[in-house]
């Protein structure tokens, strides 16, 4: 990611706000968007400086790199809405594709054999690219391992696409 590269965080929820304040903490700016304005201005508010609130569909004009912290159907349908805006652009994938089943558990909503990455790459939008990040952990220990000394911490991310760099 360069630093020119500008970023924005969709979705202000446990990881989204997580990614948002590890983006803060290594001194870059962030663009933070939610669709509950008062929860993007309030963490802009509490990020400071280098946190711009902006409503979803500004920040994915004017951001390089999108990472989408919804939940998976949600990432479906803002891929399709948004299409024309995220063309060309890296699109961060940290979504698991669960939902709560009727027991308070978790149950995977797509097929047993089928990939969530695969899913999303085969309905991007002309030229952008998908990396599958930011979910291996859970939000706590993405922000409690960040900048973590002596020993850094490991995120693995996946993409099919070669030029992405960490
Ligand atoms: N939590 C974890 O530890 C963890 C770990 C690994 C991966 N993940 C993945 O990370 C993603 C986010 O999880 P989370 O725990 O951060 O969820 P969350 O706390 O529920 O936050 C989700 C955020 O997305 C917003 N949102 C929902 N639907 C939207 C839509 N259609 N358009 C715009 N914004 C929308 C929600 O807004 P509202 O508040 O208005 O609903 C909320 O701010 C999920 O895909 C999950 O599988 C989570």
């Amino acid at each position: 990611m360069s630093q020119k590269s500008k970023v924005a965080v969709i979705g202000l929820g446990n990881i989204g706000s997580a990614v948002a304040a590890n983006l803060v903490k290594g001194n870059r700016s962030v663009i933070v968007a939610d669709r509950n304005i008062e929860k993007t201005n309030s963490l802009a508010e509490k990020l400071g400086s280098l946190a711009s609130p902006s409503d979803i569909a500004s920040a994915i004009k004017e951001a390089d790199i999108i990472v989408f912290a919804i939940w998976f159907q949600a990432i479906k349908e803002l891929l399709g809405q948004y299409g024309a805006s995220l063309q060309g652009k890296i699109i961060v994938d940290p979504s698991n594709p669960i939902a709560l089943d009727e027991k308070g558990g978790f149950k995977k909503i797509i097929g047993e054999k089928e990939s969530a990455g695969e899913i999303l790459a085969s309905i991007l939008p002309k030229n952008a690219k998908l990396a599958k990040a930011l979910g291996t952990l859970g939000a706590a220990t993405l922000s409690g391992a960040a900048f973590q000394k002596p020993e850094e911490a490991v995120s693995f991310y996946a993409t099919t696409d070669k030029i992405i760099y960490s």
